[in-house]
């Protein structure tokens, strides 16, 4: 049997206890379709410690370290120097997953921005690339994206990155998405591309620059048409990319090779196994 295309699931959570039982199959089961890598992603200190640790376990799993906006009520300054500490190990290649969430609310708004701003000023010093997440936050966080770039980026090791972020599963108008690639960021999509009932985002998908996008399955979330609501894994960002060849009515190969291509770059992966 032919190797199938080469993928990279640029965001997972494969530290939450929906893969405690079957983990090592999860990983394995990704790999035959041919995920090559997956971006386990933080949300708290111990989940990026979980991160760290799953990336050593498993040569196709590297790590993400950072805390959530959900997840920052109980911030404290002294976590980002743990933070920091975990992503000095080289299986780390981005700070995440940070962001705002106006939908959920679990923490005030201004809170959430100074937990944001924290790490987006903790990964320009350490010129490791953003994975933010966006939830009914479009605004807020372009104001601070945009700060960010003119205040802090530059003269930063970030600039010697082609990009310094990912608007992870992507919400936004093609407006947005000009600005965040005027910017310096990339976009991410997930499962929903795949929902029948996805119009507007489908639609809109059709129009994203295809050298700028990486796969994603939020998993355990998100999962793809037609798993939609069971648990997700990194094997199904297969379905993803298959929604977009035909989005873009190009061959499957091609949208492999490009957001492979993306992919590895964005996060600096050189050492992948094939
Ligand atoms: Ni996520």
């Amino acid at each position: 049997m032919a190797t199938p295309p080469p993928l990279i699931d640029s965001h997972c959570h494969l530290d939450l206890p929906h893969f405690q039982e079957d983990r090592d199959q999860v990983v394995a089961r990704a790999r035959e379709v041919g995920v090559i890598a997956m971006v386990t992603q933080g949300v708290d200190v111990a989940s990026s410690q979980a991160a760290v640790t799953l990336a050593q376990t498993y040569p196709s799993v590297y790590a993400a370290v950072g805390i959530h906006p959900n997840d920052s009520a109980d911030f404290h300054p002294a976590m980002l120097q743990t933070i920091e500490a975990l992503a000095a190990h080289p299986r780390v290649v981005a700070i995440g997953e940070i962001g705002l969430d106006l939908y959920w609310k679990t923490t005030p708004l201004e809170h959430q921005i100074r937990v944001l701003r924290e790490q987006l000023d903790l990964a320009a010093r350490l010129g490791l690339p953003v994975v933010l997440h966006d939830r009914e936050a479009h605004e807020p966080l372009m104001a601070e994206l945009r700060a960010w770039v003119r205040e802090r980026v530059p003269g930063s090791p970030l600039t010697r990155r082609p990009w310094v972020g990912v608007l992870h599963s992507f919400s936004g108008d093609l407006a947005m998405a000009q600005e965040a690639y005027d910017l310096g960021f990339i976009l991410g999509l997930a499962g929903p591309v795949t929902f029948k009932n996805a119009r507007e985002l489908r639609a809109r998908a059709r129009h994203l620059d295809p050298h700028r996008l990486m796969l994603e399955t939020d998993a355990p979330y998100l999962s793809p048409h037609p798993y939609r609501g069971q648990r997700n894994e990194p094997m199904r960002v297969k379905w993803v990319a298959e929604a977009l060849a035909t989005l873009w009515d190009v061959p499957y190969a091609d949208v492999a090779a490009w957001t492979t291509a993306t992919a590895r770059t964005f996060f600096g992966i050189n050492d992948l196994l094939s």
